[in-house]
C-alpha cells in the first residue's frame, strides 16, 4: 500500500470508528452480570423493572428527590457515560461536587467501596441494553469523542 492509500484507509477507519470509540465503555459489557448486580444493589430504590420510585418527580419532605426510573421514561439516557459512572461511583453529591455544585443534597449513595468500576460499567451496560435502539443511539451520541 502506498503512503496515500494508507492515509486514506486510516481516515476511513477514523470516520467509521469514531462514534463507537466515543461510547467505548458501554460496548461489550457483561449485561447478564450487570442485571444480577442491578437487582442486588440498585433495584431496592430504582425498581426491579427499572421503574423508579412512585412520584419520582416530586421532592421528598427533606428536599431530596426520589430515585428516578432507569427505563426510557426517566432521564438516565440524557446523560453521558462518565456522568452515569460517577453518579454511581461517587454518589449524587460526590458527582455534582466534582462539577462544582456543592449545595445539592442527593439520595443517591456512593458505591465506590461496595462494587468495582467494572461492575458499575456492567450495570450501566445492562441498563442501557433495556432501552429501544433509538434511545441507546441518542444516549451514545451524548458522549464526546474520548
Ligand atoms: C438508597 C436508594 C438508592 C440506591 C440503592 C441506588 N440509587 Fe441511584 N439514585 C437514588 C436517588 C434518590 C437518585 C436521585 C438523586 C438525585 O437527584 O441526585 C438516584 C440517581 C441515580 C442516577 C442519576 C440518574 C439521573 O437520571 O439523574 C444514577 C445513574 C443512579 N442513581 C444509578 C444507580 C445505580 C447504578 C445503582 C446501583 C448500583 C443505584 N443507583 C442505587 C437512590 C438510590
Amino acid at each position: 500500500m502506498g503512503k496515500n492509500d494508507m492515509k486514506q484507509a486510516l481516515l476511513v477507519v477514523m470516520l467509521v470508528g469514531s462514534p463507537a470509540w466515543a461510547d467505548h465503555e458501554l460496548l461489550d459489557r457483561d449485561n447478564a452480570a450487570g442485571q444480577t448486580l442491578y437487582q442486588q444493589h440498585c433495584a431496592a430504590c430504582h425498581g426491579a423493572d427499572l421503574e423508579g420510585q412512585p412520584n419520582w418527580r416530586v421532592p421528598n419532605d427533606d428536599g431530596t428527590l426520589p430515585a428516578p426510573p432507569h427505563d426510557e421514561s426517566g432521564h438516565t439516557w440524557h446523560h453521558d457515560n462518565l456522568l452515569l459512572f460517577e453518579y454511581t461511583k461517587l454518589g449524587g453529591q460526590g458527582a455534582l461536587a466534582a462539577r462544582g455544585i456543592d449545595d445539592f443534597e442527593s439520595g443517591m449513595p456512593a458505591f465506590e467501596t461496595v462494587i468495582t468500576d467494572d461492575e458499575i460499567w456492567d450495570i450501566l451496560g445492562y441498563i442501557r441494553s433495556t432501552w429501544p435502539m433509538r434511545v441507546q443511539e441518542l444516549q451514545a451520541s451524548r458522549n464526546p469523542p474520548h
